[in-house]
């Protein structure tokens, strides 16, 4: 498998490629790859000739040394998953230098305050980091389609914003969640729970969907309210928010309306490390 970390011969192998008529697909990911990422790659190796996964963990998206520190790298391993998953996949791997040319820091967006709920509120900004990476990196591959995953709901729907405000031509691709067979969303982050938090934190989305089950019959408030003390009574998941929110504009949902798509969305505390997940509620 072609794995590169130079943008110059990545660019010399996909120009011959576009040469051949060869469709290419891409897969951003910060490493540590899981079932989740692979599920991305099979979408967009079944709609693409070809697949570049990029394998680059964005200081700037970080908001938190300690997190960028400890955020898991398993670069060999990465590169042996995806080698048994197909032929048709190349690795981009750049250094910080070599994609940043030197000026590390984020660019500033308009996201049409899609980036100021949620993860925005609790992690600044982390989506202006997102958008200057996934901006390089589109830039840099000039893909026919660039996948992501709706486990970063937020994330997905700024990304689309990013690409429709800088009039990208790239089609931007939403997949689904994969989840541990108890429900728990697969994560990177995952392998630094405890294994006693592991088997336990099908709990998150347990309660996701029991606020779907009781979305249309009790109000907004009353299901936040509901999580919340569910929260309050377990000892190891400490909630950061639980929010309902419109799938289009992420606004909270105040009151529902029959025509919108809404979404539950959560954001958990355990041993250390914090969790996302989300779930279409209708
Ligand atoms: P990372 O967390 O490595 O995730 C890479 C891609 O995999 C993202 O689009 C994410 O939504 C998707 N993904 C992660 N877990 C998933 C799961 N359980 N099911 C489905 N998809 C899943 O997200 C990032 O990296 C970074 O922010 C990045 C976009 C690469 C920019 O640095």
């Amino acid at each position: 498998m072609k794995i590169f970390d130079l943008k110059k011969e990545l660019n010399a192998f996909t120009s011959e490629e576009r040469k051949k008529d060869r469709t290419i697909g891409l897969v951003p990911t910060m490493g540590a790859l899981h079932a989740g990422h692979i599920s991305l790659v099979k979408k967009a190796l079944s709609e693409n000739d070809l697949v570049v996964v990029s394998i680059f963990v964005n200081p700037t998206q970080f908001d938190k040394k300690d997190d960028l520190e400890k955020y898991p790298r398993t670069f060999e391993k990465d590169v042996e998953l995806l080698k048994q998953t197909s032929d048709n996949i190349v690795v981009f791997a750049p250094t910080v230098d070599e994609i940043y040319e030197g000026n590390l820091k984020s660019e500033s967006y308009e996201f049409d305050g899609l980036d100021k709920v949620m993860e925005g509120e609790f992690r600044t900004g982390h989506f202006d980091g997102v958008g200057t990476i996934v901006e390089l990196l589109l830039r840099t591959v000039a893909p026919d389609k660039a996948y992501f995953g709706e486990k970063d709901f937020q994330q997905l729907q700024i990304i689309r914003k990013m690409a429709e405000v800088k009039n990208l031509p790239y089609a931007i691709i939403g997949c689904p969640i994969e989840r541990e067979p108890h429900g728990l969303a697969m994560s990177s982050r995952n392998e630094r729970l405890s294994k006693n938090t592991r088997e336990k934190a099908g709990f998150i989305h347990n309660t996701l969907q029991a606020a779907k089950a009781e979305f249309g019959t009790k109000s907004a408030i009353n299901i936040k309210d509901s999580v919340k003390s569910e929260f309050e009574q377990h000892p190891l998941f400490d909630l950061e928010y639980f929010e309902i929110a419109d799938e289009n504009t992420l606004t909270p949902a105040l009151k529902i309306q029959d025509n919108q798509k809404y979404r539950a969305f959560i954001a958990v505390y355990a041993d250390g490390v914090r969790l996302i997940d989300n779930l279409r509620l209708n």
